[in-house]
């Protein structure tokens, strides 16, 4: 097509002239289309159809399973200590919420679409949950399902102003930081979480961020804390919700990991320190019920009446969704009975004693370690370990099979210090886990889950983790 072959040619100067005087009109071409790009070539697209922003969408977690995979190939056995799925890693549903889940599968209704911002009876459910902590008060129009929590994430932060920019912690989620970033269509805007303070936010550095960035309209916390398992005591997020009102911000606390804590803390949820603040409380039922592949999540919003410009864009949120018609409706429908059932309670105490017993063991064996900082997880399952010892690009692990070793030394040439540690230990070991540099981090480091349901399989990790990272230090 004339058309497509016109646009083969390298961008120069003159091509874009035609920008504004385009040889089949003018119309067709938007001010969106911006060809300052990096790509430099239309081979066959008639436009360039990437986002601005495209670049900022990265997910280690899942990015590490490729080269893991073509381990798996040539005979490493591989020990999945990157991605949060309890449920993969081999606990095990208990038998009440599966039949809860299969009465609920028999009914008709739960093949229906359900209501934009989910079922009323959940929402009732969830709201009078809230209502009881003694806290905020909301009522099931506070409420709004998604696909996952996941899913709420991007919509929250992609229905934003691009100009609006909401502040994030580094480390990072990286759903968060990478939707935010796109969003904006620059990098993300983060503040420091401290691994020398139990990983709690830098709050001189989030005010810093906040006051010297006119932009910032929102802040993020994420209390539990993935990646770090830290959990935030109360002054902390006290004050946190005291900078959003000094700066007429609105607050976003993602709270999916809520009910996940131990080692004797206690999650402050931001329903019950807001005050008047405008605020997103987002939850979920991956990580607690367990059952990620559920796909559902909802946010819960606070205080929209007290700000009209709060209000119009979570209108602007429901609006939106109602072009998706709905969220999953199952997993909603059998939220109100897993949750008041009272065996639910002693699920998740049990749950979280045996995250406690596997936080102290890990940390106990990472400890000793010199040239590494690593704090003890409190919540979620998830530790983070930092490199203290420099880290170099001679430092290397043993790798007895000669097809990895050469693999591995093919990948590690241009990477980030802390991918090359996380490359060598996945080949030497088959432990497989997230680089630190992958969350939004200046530190090198790396998140490993606390997941692992076999015992013996649990120390022989950790332990394997210890010494590898001696060796490798000392290489
Ligand atoms: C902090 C945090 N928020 C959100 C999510 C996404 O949850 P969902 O499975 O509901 O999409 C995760 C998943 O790992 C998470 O760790």
């Amino acid at each position: 097509m004339l058309i497509g072959s016109t646009m083969v040619k390298t961008l120069s100067s003159h091509d874009r002239d035609w920008e504004f005087d385009p040889p089949w009109g003018h119309s067709f071409l938007t001010s969106e289309i911006d060809w300052q790009r990096p790509y430099e070539r239309y081979e066959t697209m008639r436009n360039n159809i990437v986002a601005t922003g495209a670049e900022e969408i990265h997910y280690e977690i899942r990015e590490i399973v490729a080269v893991a995979k073509e381990f798996e190939k040539m005979g490493v056995k591989v020990s999945w200590e990157n991605i949060g799925d309890p449920v993969n890693k081999g606990e095990k549903i208990p038998a009440w919420i599966k039949s809860i889940v299969k009465e609920a599968a028999d009914d008709e209704s739960t093949y229906a679409y359900s209501p934009t911002m989910g079922l009323e009876k959940t929402r009732d459910f969830l709201a009078e949950q809230t209502n009881k902590r003694g806290g905020i008060k909301i009522t099931k129009d506070d409420i709004i399902f998604f696909n996952g929590l996941g899913d709420a994430i991007s919509k929250v932060y992609g229905l934003l102003k691009r100009e609006a920019r909401v502040v994030g912690p580094s480390p990072a989620y990286t759903t968060h930081s990478s939707s935010e970033a796109m969003h904006a269509s620059t990098k993300p805007l983060t503040y420091n979480l401290d691994p020398h303070n139990h990983w709690y936010p830098d709050l001189d550095d989030l005010r810093k961020k906040v006051e010297y960035n006119p932009v910032v309209s929102g802040i993020t916390i994420i209390n539990p804390n993935n990646p770090t398992g830290a959990v935030y005591p109360k002054e902390i997020m006290r004050e946190i919700v005291d900078i959003a009102k000094e700066f007429d911000l609105f607050v976003i606390s993602d709270e999916i990991y809520a009910n996940i804590y131990y080692n004797g803390t206690k999650s402050v949820l931001l329903g019950d320190i807001i005050g008047d603040v405008c605020g997103i409380s987002m939850k979920g039922i991956s990580k607690e019920v367990p059952w990620p592949g559920a796909r559902c999540g909802w946010i819960e919003v606070y205080n929209a009446d007290k700000d009209s410009m709060f209000k119009r864009y979570i209108k602007s949120i429901i609006d939106d969704k109602m072009l998706e018609v709905c969220s999953t409706t199952l997993p909603q429908s059998v939220i109100p009975n897993i949750y008041s059932d009272k065996r639910y309670r002693d699920h998740q105490k049990e749950r979280n004693k045996l995250f406690e017993k596997r936080a102290i063991l890990a940390h106990a064996m990472l400890e000793e370690v010199n040239g590494i900082h690593a704090e003890r997880a409190n919540g979620a399952f998830y530790m983070t370990v930092v490199f203290e010892k420099q880290l170099n690009n001679k430092q290397k692990l043993k790798i007895e099979n000669k097809n990895v070793r050469e693999y591995v030394e093919r990948i590690v040439s241009n990477v980030a210090p802390d991918k090359r540690f996380a490359y060598y230990l996945l080949g030497a070991t088959g432990i497989c886990i997230v680089p630190l540099s992958g969350f939004e981090s200046d530190l090198n480091g790396f998140r490993i889950t606390l997941l692992e349901t076999d015992e013996k399989r649990f120390e022989w990790i950790f332990k394997t983790l210890a010494k590898s990272i001696q060796e490798y230090l000392n290489s």
